[in-house]
Formats: C-alpha cells, sequence, structure tokens
C-alpha cells in the first residue's frame, strides 16, 4: 500500500510538472473600477475549478498586475487568494504605464516573495512584463482609439531585464520570463529585440476581430490557427503560450462575426478543446466580465450575477479525447528516474497506467454530454484527492447515455 501511494504520488507530480497550464484571466477590478479583494479573487479561482463539463482542469490565472488595485504598490489579494485555492499563477507586469509604474510592480513582486515564500512562488508557472504595450503604439491601436501610451520595444527590454534582475536569487528565480501581446505585435519585425530577451510568448489572438478576413465563426478556427503559427515564426524557437483568446457572447457584429453564445460554444469547442488536447498552455477570456458593468461585447462563459451559481451560457465539455497519459513514457525513460525503472516495471500499477495509455480515444471527463442513447466502454482519467492531494487514476469504464443524461458504470 505504501509503495502503491509513492507511485501513485511520483506520478501525480511528474504529471503536475509537466500538465499544460489551463486556465482564464483576471483582471484586478470589477466593471465599476471597484477592486477585486482576496474573497472575490478567491470565489473566482473556486468557480473557475467548478465549471461544469471541464473536469476541474481551470485552475491557474493569468494576472496583469501585482499591484492591488487603487494602492500604489501594495501586493495584489490575488496572491493570497492562489495561495489558499492551489491556483497556479501566470503574474503580470503592467509595463504600459511607465517606468515609475513599473517600479511599484517589482516592489510589490518582492514583497509578495518576502511574504509569502515558497507558498507563493512554488505556484508561478511564468511572469510576464507588459501586456498587449506593442499593440498600443502602432497605428491600428491609435485607430481603434486606443488612449492608453503602451511601450516601445526598447522600453519593454529594459523592463524585462529590471524583472530579471529583482528575481535573481529569490524564490523565483529561474521562472520563465516572457511578455504577452497580440500576434500581429510578433509578426512585426521591430519587435524582435523584445523576444530575444524572452523564455515565452504569450500571444492574445481573437479572429472575432479579423475585419480584414472573412471573419465568421466557420472561419475562425483557421483563423487563430494562422495567427498561432505566425507567431510560433516569430518566436526564435521560444514557446508560445496562448494568453487570451475568446469569442464574445454579446455585442455588436463586426464584419462577418455576430457575437452570441452559440458561436463561442462553437469557438470554444474548436478553439479551445483542440488546444487543450494538444497541451497548449492557455488562458481563456474570460470567466466572467459582466459584474458591475457592461462591456461591450461581453466575452464571459458566464452571465452576471454570483459567479458559483450562474450556470456557463455554453456548454464547456469538450467531447474529442483528450490527450493519453503519455507523461508516464518520458517518466520511465528519464535518467533521473532509472534507479526506480525496475521497480516501476514491475509495479501492477503502472503497467496498467502503461496499458492505459495506450487504448484509444482516453477521456479526461468524468461528466458528459450525450443526445442520443448509446453505451460505450471507455477509458478515463478520473481526478480525485487524498490528503490534500490531487492524483489521477485511471479506470475502464462504461458509459451509459440515456434520455440525454449520461452516466459512467465500472
Ligand atoms: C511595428 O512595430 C513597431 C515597433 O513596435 C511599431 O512602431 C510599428 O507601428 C509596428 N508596425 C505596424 C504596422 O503595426
Ligand atoms: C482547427 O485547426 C487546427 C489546426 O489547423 C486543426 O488541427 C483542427 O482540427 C481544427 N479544428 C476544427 C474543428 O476545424
Amino acid at each position: 500500500m505504501h509503495v502503491t501511494s509513492t507511485l501513485l504520488a511520483a506520478a501525480a507530480a511528474f504529471s503536475s510538472a509537466n500538465a499544460a497550464s489551463k486556465g482564464f484571466n483576471y483582471g484586478a477590478f470589477f466593471g465599476n473600477q471597484q477592486a477585486k479583494q482576496y474573497v472575490d479573487f478567491k470565489y473566482e479561482f473556486e468557480a473557475a475549478k467548478e465549471l461544469p463539463g471541464t473536469n476541474g482542469q481551470f485552475t491557474s490565472a493569468r494576472l496583469y498586475t501585482m499591484i492591488q488595485h487603487g494602492t500604489a504598490n501594495t501586493v495584489i489579494s490575488a496572491i493570497k487568494a492562489a495561495i489558499d485555492t492551489r491556483t497556479e499563477l501566470l503574474l503580470g507586469i503592467w509595463a504600459s504605464a511607465g517606468s515609475a509604474v513599473v517600479d511599484n510592480e517589482i516592489t510589490a513582486l518582492k514583497n509578495a516573495i518576502a511574504q509569502y515564500g515558497p507558498a507563493f512562488t512554488d505556484l508561478v508557472v511564468g511572469i510576464s512584463v507588459g501586456s498587449e504595450d506593442l499593440y498600443r503604439i502602432t497605428p491600428t491601436a491609435i485607430g481603434n482609439g486606443e488612449t492608453n501610451p503602451g511601450a516601445q520595444p526598447a522600453e519593454l527590454v529594459n523592463y524585462i531585464r529590471r524583472v530579471r534582475d529583482a528575481i535573481a536569487g529569490t524564490g523565483l528565480a529561474g521562472k520563465p520570463i516572457g511578455h504577452v501581446d497580440t500576434w500581429t505585435a510578433y509578426d512585426n519585425s521591430s519587435n524582435a529585440e523584445v523576444i530575444a530577451n524572452l523564455d515565452f510568448i504569450g500571444v492574445d489572438a481573437y479572429p472575432f476581430w479579423e475585419v480584414e478576413h472573412d471573419n465568421s465563426i466557420g472561419h475562425a478556427n483557421a483563423t487563430f490557427y494562422d495567427a498561432l503559427q505566425k507567431t510560433r515564426n516569430a518566436a526564435q524557437g521560444k514557446p508560445v503560450w496562448v494568453t487570451e483568446t475568446g469569442w464574445p457572447v454579446s455585442g455588436p457584429n463586426q464584419g462577418n462575426a455576430q457575437a452570441n453564445a452559440e458561436n463561442a460554444g462553437i469557438y470554444w469547442h474548436d478553439v479551445t478543446c483542440s488546444l487543450l488536447s494538444q497541451g497548449v498552455n492557455l488562458w481563456y477570456y474570460t470567466l466572467q466580465d459582466v459584474q458591475y458593468g457592461q462591456p461591450v461585447p461581453s466575452f464571459g462563459l458566464k452571465p452576471g450575477g454570483d459567479l458559483k451559481a450562474v450556470s456557463p451560457l455554453f456548454d464547456l465539455s469538450c467531447p474529442a479525447g483528450f490527450k493519453p497519459v503519455s507523461y508516464l513514457f518520458p517518466l520511465t525513460l528519464s535518467p533521473a528516474l532509472s534507479p526506480i525503472l525496475l521497480l516501476l516495471l514491475y509495479s501492477p500499477l503502472l503497467f496498467y497506467l502503461i496499458i492505459s495509455s495506450l487504448l484509444p480515444n482516453p477521456r479526461s471527463c468524468p461528466s458528459c454530454n450525450c443526445n442520443r442513447n448509446y453505451r460505450s466502454s471507455e477509458t478515463i482519467l478520473f481526478p480525485s484527492q487524498q490528503d490534500g492531494n490531487y492524483f489521477r487514476w485511471i479506470a475502464r469504464t462504461n458509459r451509459i447515455c440515456e434520455d440525454g443524461k449520461c452516466q459512467f458504470k465500472t
């Protein structure tokens, strides 16, 4: 029993180290400019993990700033909320408001490290210096009414160096430093020097806005992947993370693009589900954006009201098979782990996991929707909790769909 749980812990640790980030973007304030407090962030992070049809996968939070809204340089309360909910963090340094604000961001970053230590730093998957600052200085943005000054490439390079210096020798040393911008900013060779200074590239891409092309929902998947490919081409071999994408649930049309929940559901099904299945780091835009405000268009997959009580506006389950548990292969092949290789190979549990991973169409989702009656036998990853730690276990089970309801029986 002890050996089994040790193996489970090893497998879980490895899978969580290797698993892609999946989450949402979290602003620092509500639609009425009211600052989000600890309880608000905590509620949002919990609600993301409870989203029906997603199997608790949305456990990562991208922030835009380290500063509590309305203060000079107080640590944002999202940090404590993330610690208390075990939420992964893609940190943000706001870089479109000049050098002095970047100093305040760095002060808050250092204070968070000093105050919370590893409970904080262990949750951090990366730090983005800036968000769409290069987009803001383009003629397109200014033509769209952008008044925020953004940042020049040379300024961003300077900010990136300052953040690198600030985390050297701290618990965040070695965490990847990146930048978030629109795909068009990376596709612009004038910004190559910024890319050269990064560890990861965060890309924002919204086919909805691409009125230069046919931007109807039927073309959205192709337009998104075209933008992702152009970003990868410009990325100088660095990993590309999808830091924002989504389709609006309401608002005026843009060219051929219509903002409604049905199209947002199609976008989720095509783009979000395919990114999840490929293991691409993804922060969707967004969970809820209408609280105490009326954004036009609105991208929130949940309507206004009590975030945990209201239902998503479209089905979030991904019907196609998710990625198999291939993380087990590197585990057994890693030279560092070779001393336990034999033990692992002789473990019936691991043997079963490897065999399971070879079976077709594994599902990661114990909940399901169905619109026709059927029975099938499938391999499913279930999340489970033991002693406060999350494990995944795998079971062969029968999916039974009857009258639109779906259940799993072993
Ligand atoms: C390309 O990038 C440069 C530097 O960021 C910017 O000044 C310029 O406006 C961009 N060009 C276009 C067409 O967006
Ligand atoms: C979306 O595009 C990607 C990349 O070309 C492709 O792999 C995927 O099958 C497409 N999905 C849909 C639903 O068309």
